[in-house]
């Protein structure tokens, strides 16, 4: 939520998208699954953020037989880190892969990446049992605060820089202002 909430700071414009989505989609203050289904542009959101910043920073294999790769013999039983980073950066299959694009999951010529598109849950039958309890919290979460508010950097010059602790982390916390928003 902390890398959803500064990528947001960062891009108004997609936090001004996100807020109309919301306010066309969320009634109530008690959201159903059937609003979760329809808040696609937060999901896009939530995914977009993962890939940027995936909190689970990849993913251990143990091999089952001889491997070779990148000029490397690697023996059966050997352990094998898969770091998402090289995946989810990488400028052979995303488009300015360093910029936060939500949208970048509706288009067309991205649907074959879609087994693949929330990396940081891993991928095959091992991948997260949690994955689809954790988008529905984080994207109606994230739905009911921009529903009430706007979101902005605390200190307008912070830089995001990260850290590796079991999981994907800020350096330092960004703080972040939430500003009641105008209903008209
Ligand atoms: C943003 C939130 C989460 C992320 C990024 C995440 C990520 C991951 C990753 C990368 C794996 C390893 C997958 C693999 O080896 O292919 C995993 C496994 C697992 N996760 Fe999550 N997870 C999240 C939330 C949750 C939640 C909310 C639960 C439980 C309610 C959960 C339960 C599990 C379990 C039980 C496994 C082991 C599955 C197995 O070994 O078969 N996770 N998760």
């Amino acid at each position: 939520m902390v890398f959803a909430l500064y990528l947001l700071s960062i891009n108004p414009e997609v936090q001004k998208k996100a807020q109309m989505h919301v306010d066309g989609v969320l009634e109530s203050d008690d959201p159903t699954y059937k609003d979760f289904e329809a808040l696609s542009y937060i999901q896009n959101i939530v995914r977009e953020t993962l890939r940027l910043y995936p909190v689970a920073v990849g993913i251990l294999r143990e091999l089952k037989q001889d491997y070779q790769v990148g000029g490397y013999s690697l023996p059966e039983g050997s352990l094998m880190m898969f770091l998402w980073k090289e995946y989810t950066r990488s400028k052979d299959l995303f488009e300015k892969p360093d910029d936060f694009i939500p949208e970048r999951f509706e288009d067309e010529k991205n649907q074959h990446l879609i087994p693949l598109r929330s990396p940081s849950f891993g991928i095959g039958n091992r991948s997260c049992i949690g994955k689809k309890f954790a988008m529905i919290e984080t994207t109606l979460a994230l739905a009911m605060l921009l529903k009430r508010y706007n979101v902005k950097l605390s200190n307008p010059n912070y830089k995001l820089s990260t850290k590796v602790l079991v999981t994907l982390q800020p350096e330092e916390e960004p703080l972040v202002n939430f500003e009641p928003r105008q209903r008209t």
